[in-house]
């Protein structure tokens, strides 16, 4: 496995394999980004893992000067899932100057939910994506593959939009999330939990399978679904920014004819502690 810090080798050495296929991450991996490797290998003929912290991506009062920066464990679990290149540019390497050239996803993609309780996210996602894109794309000459977890919903949502708008010539996958045997969804930011915290924070996909059975049951008055669960979460201690039904396509509020038939998703965020978690489930 070869680890790349700078543009210019990462080309050089790409330039020897027509179809690359990407998984982009900030590090700090667990088995669910190494499960997302182990999707995107077959689908190329070189495996590419970015691991880069995104300033862009951070509000001023969040955590990109705390957020775990573990290379070198990184590697090694990397090399140990197949992956063949990791391309960790520093800051530098990657914004040598300050980024003012930015893709601005649509507000109704990008404003809600996530985008909401995170203003300039996904400006920051859809502007590195992009940059990383042509990073390890520009000199394949066959089928490029990027693979997203699902955990992100809303995430991979804007990523794949930004491709089809922008006629991208990148096939954009998704990997299931992968659990913690009680049920908790493996996050880089799982690590930042107390053990007290740790225990509770199984409440949030808890919270929201009990929407998904509501749902499931025929419950079609989604306000009062959506206030309970966050009710729930909030008399056990919990912040909680959105528990909601969103159908799964564009992530608006369900209409009468979206009920039953496999279109729903529900997702949530909320803070335990000083820790902020998101999950979803599709129903
Ligand atoms: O999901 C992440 O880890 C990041 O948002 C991404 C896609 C690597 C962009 O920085």
């Amino acid at each position: 496995m070869k680890i790349i810090h700078t543009l210019p080798e990462l080309r050089t050495h790409l330039a020897q394999f027509k179809h690359p296929a990407l998984v982009p991450t900030m590090g700090n991996l667990h088995e669910g980004h190494l499960a997302l490797v182990r999707q995107a290998k077959p689908l190329g003929d070189v495996t590419v893992v970015s691991i880069f912290v995104n300033r862009l991506q951070f509000a001023p009062h969040e955590d990109f000067d705390t957020y775990p920066r573990t290379l070198v464990a990184d590697c090694a679990k990397l090399e140990s899932a197949g992956c063949d290149v990791v391309f960790a540019p520093s800051e530098k390497e990657f914004y040598p100057e300050p980024q003012t050239f930015k893709v601005f996803p649509p507000p109704e993609l990008a404003d809600i939910l996530e985008g909401h309780f995170r203003p300039g996210f996904f400006t920051g996602v859809c502007t590195v994506v992009l940059k990383l894109f042509n990073a390890v794309f520009s000199e394949a000459q066959g089928s490029r593959v990027a693979v997203f977890g699902k955990k992100d919903y809303q995430q991979q949502m804007v990523i794949h939009r930004m491709v089809q708008q922008f006629a991208l010539p990148i096939t954009i996958l998704t990997g299931d999330t992968l659990r913690a045997p009680d049920g908790l969804a493996l996050s880089s930011r799982n690590g930042y939990l107390s053990a007290q915290e740790r225990t509770e924070a199984v409440q949030l996909s808890m919270a929201l399978k009990a929407m998904a059975a509501s749902l499931q049951k025929g419950e079609k008055d989604i306000a009062a679904l959506e206030a309970r669960a966050m009710q729930t979460l909030a008399d056990r201690g919990w912040q909680p920014d959105y528990l909601t039904v969103r159908r799964r396509h564009d992530l608006q509020a369900p209409q009468t004819g979206d009920f039953g038939g496999g279109a729903l998703a529900v997702l949530g965020a909320a803070r335990l502690g000083k820790t902020r978690l998101i999950d979803n489930l599709e129903v």
